[in-house]
């Protein structure tokens, strides 16, 4: 255990903010039992109290003692995805206090498997609630910069933990009522989900998913307006905009851009790089980041649901 995770664990009980990586996105940590403590997270994240947020565990067992009722599914869920990018939302039980449900009857648990990521969680021997680590609608963080450059001293301390892997945050399954449903997707996808539990999921809505008559339009979302254009329209849209404009494409550069991120065409590597290539075009200071629309099959799902948010 290295002296970096035992002075990161002290700070966790001492009620600070200790940010760390996952396979997923970096989190924003609090002891998830420490009232003044995840009241502190909000108010420097900048997210209403009245959001829930996922509580992480470095095993099953311990996660599942923040449930009062863990249905077999939950069960061959964890067996088969945890540790990994997908979260669980169970009915409570007592030891999920109101300030991390958002004083809902559920709990959002989640066990990683990033190695520093469960380091922190072995050593710290409690759960931890953590939101992912970047202000409130921005884009999430993939790299222990992207959280220094939203937080910088406002954290106590950010653990090193690389790129991360998935880049987009977990897969969400509720399974706290009812036949189960997915609220968010990601990488472990809907038909991973259904071949485990052998029957049929449906998708919900989850608190940050885009509305249609105004409200909470943009979530996971650069400064700069982002539209998501079809392939067949970027040509003109760029005549339009010319220098004022960013591109995030699949096609190589066009020499009018001066700002242009070419992205992987396979969905996962696309995912992985996302939210660092956003940060980026968002930082060039343009009226416009134009997104090319990826391919609408199901593989791309969860890029698509990211990439809807951000274009609000
Ligand atoms: O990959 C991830 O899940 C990352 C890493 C850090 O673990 N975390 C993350 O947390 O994305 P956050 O707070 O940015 O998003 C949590 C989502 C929110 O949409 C919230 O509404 C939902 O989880 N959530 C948490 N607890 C819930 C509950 N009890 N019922 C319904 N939704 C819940
Ligand atoms: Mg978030």
């Amino acid at each position: 255990m290295s002296r970096e995770i035992r002075r990161a664990a002290e700070i966790l009980r001492a009620g600070g903010l200790v940010a760390f990586p996952t396979e997923t996105v970096y989190g924003l940590g609090a002891d998830a039992s420490n009232a003044r403590a995840v009241a502190r997270l909000y108010a420097v994240k900048g997210r209403p109290v009245e959001h829930p947020v996922i509580v992480h565990f470095s095993s099953s067992r311990q996660a599942f003692s923040w449930s009062s009722d863990i249905p077999p599914a939950a069960h061959r869920l964890a067996e088969n995805f945890w540790p990994g990018p997908l979260t669980l939302i169970l009915k409570r039980s007592a030891l999920a206090k109101d300030f991390v449900t958002g004083g809902q009857d559920s709990v959002g648990l989640r066990v990683p498997s990033h190695p520093v990521a469960q380091q922190l969680l072995a050593e710290f021997k409690n759960g931890v609630a953590a939101p992912s680590a970047n202000r409130f609608g921005g884009v999430s963080a993939t790299s222990a910069a992207h959280v220094r450059a939203d937080f910088g001293a406002e954290v106590d301390l950010v653990l090193e933990g690389g790129a991360s892997e998935v880049g987009i945050e977990s897969t969400i399954v509720d399974i706290s009522a009812g036949a189960p449903g997915i609220l968010r997707p990601g990488r472990i996808s809907v038909s991973d989900i259904e071949a485990v539990l052998g029957s049929a999921v449906t998708q919900k809505r989850d608190a940050d998913a885009p509305r249609h008559s105004g409200g909470l339009a943009r979530h996971y979302a650069p400064r700069t307006p982002a539209r998501l254009v079809p392939s067949y329209e970027l040509d003109t849209e760029i005549a339009k905009w010319r220098d004022k404009v960013a591109v995030l494409a699949f096609s190589r550069p066009d020499e009018r851009v001066d700002f242009w991120l070419r992205m992987p065409r396979d969905p996962q590597a696309y995912a992985q790089r996302l939210y660092a290539a956003l940060r980026e075009l968002d930082s060039a200071g343009c009226e416009l980041i134009l997104v090319e629309a990826p391919p609408s099959d199901a593989q791309w799902t969860a890029v698509h649901d990211r990439l809807r948010r951000a274009c609000g």
